[in-house]
């Protein structure tokens, strides 16, 4: 083939190839897709910084040294998972260090916390089609005499010296419960601090406080249905996921949509 021949063929081709590449939207350039170990970042998170079409404002994501970070409550959390298909990301307070069971979220948080919450970008409960809640809460509490019991899981070698409160400094009895309610409490106990675990997580079979602080550091997961919710079903509607993962809005007389 002759040299202009070959150019022409070139142009020819690059001709052909440059609609394309024009017909990508601008807009997918300026949305941040991947950061760290989360490889997809898409509707409805997006990246601080990214343009107002990257996403819910609601659902920020922060860009920190090569981590994914959630602000929630005046606390920080590590994103180590999101998972598009059952509306879950899981999370891990920053300030937990893998291995020092003295580390704790420096503000307490439990599910409760998401219940009260009028803004509803994230839910804690569980699923209808699976009968577990996505998340437990540990409360850390404080006794004045010491507790005989499974439900109270020793705690004082790891948190003696761990400050709550300007009051701490007098001897506590420390221990961790899953799931504590008040029928499970003893009068001489307070709870001090609240953290989280992974819902699948058996109270039953926790026996030491490290191994509770190693659920810790795995994190806890939340679900963002409220906003698929808002998006597909109506307000008047309840609505859930069923086991396919598929959003289902039913009227409050039990009908589904
Ligand atoms: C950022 O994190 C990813 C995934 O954990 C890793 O593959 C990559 O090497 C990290 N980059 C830097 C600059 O540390
Ligand atoms: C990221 O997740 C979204 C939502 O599930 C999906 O539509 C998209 O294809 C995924 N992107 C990549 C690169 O995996
Ligand atoms: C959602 O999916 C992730 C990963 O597949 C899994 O770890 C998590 O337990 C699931 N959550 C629910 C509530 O099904
Ligand atoms: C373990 O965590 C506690 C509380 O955050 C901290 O004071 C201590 O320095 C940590 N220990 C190590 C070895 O990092
Ligand atoms: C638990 O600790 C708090 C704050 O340190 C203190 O006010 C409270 O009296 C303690 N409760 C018990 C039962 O010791
Ligand atoms: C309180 O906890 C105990 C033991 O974990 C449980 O059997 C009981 O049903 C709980 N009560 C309430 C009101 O949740």
């Amino acid at each position: 083939m002759h040299k202009d021949q070959q150019l022409l063929l070139l142009l020819f081709l690059l001709f052909l190839l440059l609609p394309q590449s024009f017909s990508i939207p601008i807009e997918n350039n300026r949305c941040t897709t991947s950061c760290g170990e989360i490889a997809n970042i898409s509707y409805p998170f997006r990246l601080k910084g990214d343009e107002e079409v990257c996403g819910d404002p609601n659902y920020e994501l922060a860009y920190v040294n090569n981590r994914t970070v959630l602000d929630l409550y005046s606390s920080q959390y590590h994103v180590s998972f999101i998972d598009y298909t059952n509306y879950t990301i899981r999370v891990v307070d920053v300030e937990l260090q893998k291995g020092n069971c003295s580390s704790l979220p420096l503000h307490s948080l439990s599910c409760s916390s998401f219940l009260n919450d009028k803004s509803n970008l994230y839910k804690c409960g569980g699923y209808w089609y699976n009968d577990r809640e996505l998340s437990k809460t540990v409360s850390i509490v404080n006794c004045t005499k010491a507790v005989a019991s499974q439900l109270y899981i020793d705690a004082s070698s790891c948190l003696d010296g761990v400050e709550f409160s300007k009051f701490s400094g007098t001897r506590r009895q420390l221990y961790a419960m899953v799931d504590a309610n008040v029928s499970n409490m003893e009068s001489a106990c307070t709870i001090e601090h609240m953290a989280m675990i992974p819902g699948w997580a058996d109270g039953d079979n926790l026996r030491s406080y490290a191994q509770i602080h190693d659920l810790m550091v795995y994190g806890f997961e939340l679900s963002w249905l409220p906003i698929a919710c808002k998006k597909y079903c109506r307000h008047y509607f309840v609505c859930d996921i069923n086991d396919k993962h598929q959003i289902q809005c039913s009227a409050k007389n039990g009908n589904n949509f």
